[in-house]
């Protein structure tokens, strides 16, 4: 099995089931023209992403790592009327990207991205007695995973879903030697959930045109 073969069969199943979308395909060719990371969520994820925002019902969304907005602009196109997606964004560059991407899609109304270290504006929400997101996708320096979950869920309530990308890494997850600083804190973040009360967790591993890799679904009980 291969990235070819795992690349052959999203193509099958987008063409498919995903319909032609000019937004997105603008969003990616943004990122290339930016020079951006090739680091955004798959098409398949994308769209798996705004299921899960649909099925949950969620009308408030959190992100961690905005890129270029690709992930974002998925998770927002399942808002209700009144719902608002917050996305938080360390690179100018990437914001301003973003923050076009986001006109160009219609979607300036529901989302609001702010720029500066996530860590930060995460604080700066809690201060705010922002009120208790539904849904939070953590998609950003790997290195801070465990802050990251840690001040999620001071802004959850019990039923938010919390999404954490790319926690599997090509298997590296389980090399407790590694000296790779995104592994470990990959590492430092399932020991902190896994020790967390009140949280119900489980990770999927994935492959496809990303490669190999996986992402942790929580449930806050
Ligand atoms: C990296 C980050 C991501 O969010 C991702 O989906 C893939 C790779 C990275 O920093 O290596
Ligand atoms: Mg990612």
């Amino acid at each position: 099995m291969s990235l070819s073969q795992w690349t052959a069969v999203d193509n099958y199943y987008n063409n498919l089931l995903l319909p032609e979308d000019d937004i997105l395909d603008k969003v990616r060719q943004s990122a290339i023209d930016a020079e951006l990371p090739p680091i955004a969520i798959s098409d398949a994820f994308g769209k798996y992403l705004e299921l899960l925002v649909q099925i949950s019902g969620a009308k408030r969304v959190l992100e961690i790592g905005t890129l270029a907005g690709f992930s974002a602009i998925c998770m927002a196109r399942a808002l209700p009327e009144n719902g608002k997606l917050i996305t938080l964004e360390y690179e100018q560059k990437n914001a301003d990207v973003s923050r076009d991407n986001f006109k160009q899609a219609g979607l300036e109304g529901k989302i609001e991205l702010r720029q500066g270290a996530a860590l930060s504006s995460l604080q700066d929400l809690i201060r705010e007695n922002s009120e208790p997101f539904d849904f939070v996708f953590i998609d950003a320096d790997k290195e801070n995973i465990p802050n990251y979950l840690d001040l999620s869920l001071k802004l959850s309530r019990k039923g938010t879903v919390i999404i954490t990308d790319n926690v599997v890494r090509e298997g590296e997850v389980i090399n407790m030697d590694t000296d790779d600083e995104m592994v470990k804190g990959v590492q430092k973040g399932n020991e902190y959930i896994s020790k967390r009360s009140g949280v119900s967790s489980t990770a999927i591993q994935t492959v496809g045109e990303k490669g190999y890799d996986g992402f942790l679904l929580t449930v806050v009980e």
